[in-house]
């Protein structure tokens, strides 16, 4: 069945890696975020991949924002099936040393746009009868890790208000509420992302990649579940965050400073919490072998080999 489903974060990372997703599938696509050309680029890939698509740039955190966004689907597309969230940002520092408007931009982005979003899409699918929203949370919305209490505690809010909804939802058939919940991905979020920390984040291994957490999502419009963890050690930290504080506590302030933080340097900076760096936004971040080069890399070594074996022959 095609669906028109709204996409907000779509230029880069996980939305961006669902937007194709869903282009692959001939949903009718609305994508946003901030950036209008990156934007733009998104749009035209989702054409090429046979999709109808058009582009809405927009901040989620501006007052009618969301609302204007949703009138531009129903305009073009006549409504909204299922809207796909993913829009966020991230900042790395201490509570203590990250600019209370930072922290406070954050948490607006993360978790009160988020809102918004559901405020908006589940008046949309009363009116139309029923549709699907698929929020992005995170494995930080079960657990916590220092260093990042804006996104963490969004991310505590955001698990607590997709269950409020899905409680609510009973009573309206035809409407579902799913939250995915990834562990590390590779996406351009963690170079994005504020740092008032001195030492560049990178997502901790086991990393996921941003295809493998849209197929979850586009997994979820086929078949609503209430929440997915994309992520092979959600299960594990979940159980030793729960079952065992204290142990949990000693060890995750050094292990985010071994497997969470790189060596590199960075001066304290906002990164893209009020504003969008488009020349940052890409689908992978660069923390797993990009698969092409890879293959490329495979394919030249072999080539090398039978030559040289060839040579050797008489
Ligand atoms: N990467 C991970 O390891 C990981 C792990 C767990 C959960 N998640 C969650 O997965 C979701 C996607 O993250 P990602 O890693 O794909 O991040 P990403 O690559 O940085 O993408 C974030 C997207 O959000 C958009 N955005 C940010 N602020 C916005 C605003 N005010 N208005 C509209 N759009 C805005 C960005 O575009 P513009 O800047 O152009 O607006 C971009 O398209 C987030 O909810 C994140 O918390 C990620």
């Amino acid at each position: 069945m095609t669906r028109t489903v709204v996409v907000t974060g779509a230029t880069s990372g996980i939305g961006r890696a669902t937007a194709r997703e869903l282009a692959g599938r001939g949903d009718r696509l609305v994508l946003a975020a901030r950036s209008p050309a990156t934007l733009d680029e998104v749009r035209d890939e989702c054409r090429a991949a046979g999709a109808r698509a058009i582009a809405v740039p927009m901040d989620v955190t501006e007052p009618g924002a969301v609302a204007a966004l949703a009138d531009a689907a129903r305009t073009e597309f006549g409504g909204v099936d299922a809207w796909v969230h993913t829009a966020a940002v991230m900042s790395y520092g201490r509570f203590d040393e990250t600019p209370a408007e930072v922290f406070e931009q954050v948490v607006r982005t993360d978790l009160l746009a988020a809102a918004t979003v559901a405020r908006e899409a589940l008046r949309r699918f009363r009116d139309a009868g029923g549709g699907t929203l698929v929020l992005t949370g995170s494995v930080l919305g079960h657990i916590t890790a220092p260093y990042m209490s804006g996104y963490v505690a969004a991310k505590w809010g955001l698990q607590g208000l997709a269950r409020t909804l899905q409680q609510e939802a009973r009573e309206t058939p035809g409407v579902a509420i799913c939250l995915v919940n990834p562990g590390s991905v590779d996406t351009p979020v963690y170079r994005q992302a504020a740092n008032y920390l001195g030492r560049i984040g990178r997502p901790p291994p086991p990393i996921a990649s941003p295809e493998r957490v849209a197929r979850a999502i586009a997994h979820c419009l086929d078949r609503p579940r209430r929440e997915v963890s994309v992520g092979r050690l959600n299960v594990v930290m979940r159980f030793g965050f729960t079952v065992l504080p204290g142990v949990y506590d000693v060890l995750v302030g050094p292990l985010m400073r071994l497997a969470g933080l790189t060596r590199t340097p960075v001066a304290p900076h906002e990164g893209v919490v009020f504003t969008p760096n488009s020349a940052g936004e890409a689908v992978r971040g660069g923390w797993l072998p990009d698969p092409a080069r890879v293959v490329r890399a495979v394919g030249g070594r072999a080539a090398t080999v039978a030559s040289a074996v060839r040579r050797r022959l008489p």
